[in-house]
């Protein structure tokens, strides 16, 4: 059957105490509603967002992907919001309904639940929870079958001590919110149109409610303020660490890794504390990253090694090639086969060739750099007049002085030597020296001055 999903995505999250929709808080960097929705994806190509606060912020975030918006003006409970898309949902196949603040439920778990469902049967997913205040309850007859859920402000004190709480997940025949949404009732403790009410009705018209259960609790946790958000981030993180672990990764600590996006490992890499990687980054075999390093859509190949305190965004590093300590490479830096970016070094679209060294305190932007070149300390490329980007060509074997300034656009050929403390505005000629500054003079019969 096909499944159409419908995520609720309207409600204020007064709680959070902010200026950003509670849905586009987000989980290892992405909004938790996009955590949802990617889910949903796996299994669905009808998907549903139900927006209401912040609809507008809402949409724009997603307004790469297909996805039907439905506009609840006004939050009045959670039948309200499904029945705002029944306009657009088939009527037949299934529908599941999610929270756009729930965000870590796996997909094998939505496909359990959707697993039950037949034209005579819903699906729900439910938890047991120690402390089940403020959810709602599952109520089941003495053969066990489901017969309702009790909102926790509706029950009696008996039904308050169930455990058995409603995740807010429900998957079921697209005809029965068909037929029953517009028959829903608001005559109850909150006063709101309740989706938990399909239960009894289903249940009253013959049909049967099957509960599934999740692997983990954290997969229905939803989010109403920043502790709950951190508490979900640290799952995710530590499931994050124990799949890279699973990968052949050595982490110096796994609560001290975050992952905000994904990270593809080659056996033996070693991680020591406090990295954080973001959008897609590769690891190729045995690179070893230090303490406190940020590493962003990278890729780096076989025995890279990247000292502590290293930002690395938007490069690519060949085999053997070492970076840090306090190195940031910027987007569009690539290092070939074993160079060697040292310390305050800054580099960006700057292409390094093998074994090239640009070891301390540098700039090197806009900038193509042979094999087996040697940049001094605090050589800088000025790539910029203040209107234009121009590039510095640096030819194979070229041996740069420390403290040089090479003004771009500018060449310094194959086998070079520059001078310290230049500053170089033309060619520099293959395999010869030249300076560019001043010449060194001693001033005779100088005399130190004295006070009057
Ligand atoms: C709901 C369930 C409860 C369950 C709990 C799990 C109902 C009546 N109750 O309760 O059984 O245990 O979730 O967390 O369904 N939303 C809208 N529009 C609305 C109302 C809600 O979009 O008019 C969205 C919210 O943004 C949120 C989700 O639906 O993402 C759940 O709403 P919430 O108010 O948290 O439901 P609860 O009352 O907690
Ligand atoms: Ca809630």
């Amino acid at each position: 059957m096909d499944v159409s999903v419908v995520i609720l995505a309207a409600g204020q999250g007064s709680r959070m105490k902010s200026r950003l929709p509670k849905v586009l808080h987000r989980v290892a960097g992405v909004p938790m509603a996009r955590h949802v929705h990617q889910t949903a994806c796996q299994f669905s190509n009808d998907i549903h967002m139900v927006v209401g606060h912040g609809a507008d912020q809402v949409k724009q975030s997603f307004s790469d992907t297909a996805s039907h918006f439905w506009l609840q003006e006004e939050q009045l409970g959670t039948g309200h919001a499904v029945a705002q898309a029944l306009p657009g949902l088939p009527e037949s196949g299934v529908v599941l309904v999610l929270y756009g603040d729930v965000p870590l439920t796996r997909a094998e778990t939505l496909k359990k639940l959707i697993g039950q469902v037949t034209e005579q049967t819903m699906g729900l997913l439910t938890v047991e929870l120690d402390n089940p205040a403020g959810y709602g309850r599952i109520v089941r007859d003495e053969q066990g079958q489901v017969v309702s859920i009790v909102e926790h402000k509706d029950a009696s004190p008996e039904q308050l001590a169930l455990t058995e709480v409603n995740s807010g997940i429900m998957a079921m025949p697209a005809w029965m919110l068909h037929t029953w949404l517009p028959r829903l009732k608001n005559n109850n403790a909150q006063g709101e149109y309740y989706l938990t009410d399909l239960i009894s009705m289903a249940v009253s018209e013959g049909m049967s409610v099957q509960a599934v259960q999740p692997d983990d609790v954290e997969e229905t946790l939803g989010v109403n303020n920043r502790q709950q958000l951190a508490v979900l981030e640290r799952w995710y993180q530590q499931r994050a660490a124990n799949a890279l672990m699973a990968e052949g990764a050595t982490l110096m600590d796994p609560a001290r890794i975050d992952i905000r996006g994904t990270v593809r490992v080659g056996p033996d890499c070693l991680i020591d504390v406090n990295a954080v990687f973001e959008g897609e980054v590769d690891l190729g075999a045995g690179v070893r990253i230090g303490p406190n390093c940020v590493i962003r859509n990278a890729r780096l190949g076989d025995d890279v090694v990247v000292e502590a305190n290293t930002l690395i965004d938007g490069a690519v590093l060949g085999d053997g090639a070492t970076v840090g300590p306090f190195a940031r490479l910027r987007p569009g830096t690539e290092l070939a086969t074993g160079a060697k970016v040292g310390n305050f070094v800054e580099t960006k679209k700057a292409s390094i060739g093998a074994g090239s060294k640009v070891n301390h305190l540098s700039y090197i932007g806009d900038a193509v750099i042979g094999e087996g070149a040697n940049i001094g300390a605090g050589t800088i490329t000025c790539n910029y007049d203040g209107a234009n980007k121009f590039v510095t060509d640096i030819g194979a074997g070229a041996f740069i002085g420390s403290n040089s300034t090479l003004v771009a656009p500018v060449t310094i050929e194959a086998g070079a030597f520059v001078g310290a403390g230049s500053v170089l505005t033309k060619t520099a000629p293959a395999d010869q020296l030249t300076v560019g500054r001043a010449r060194q003079v001693t001033v005779k019969g100088w005399s130190r001055p004295v006070k009057p």
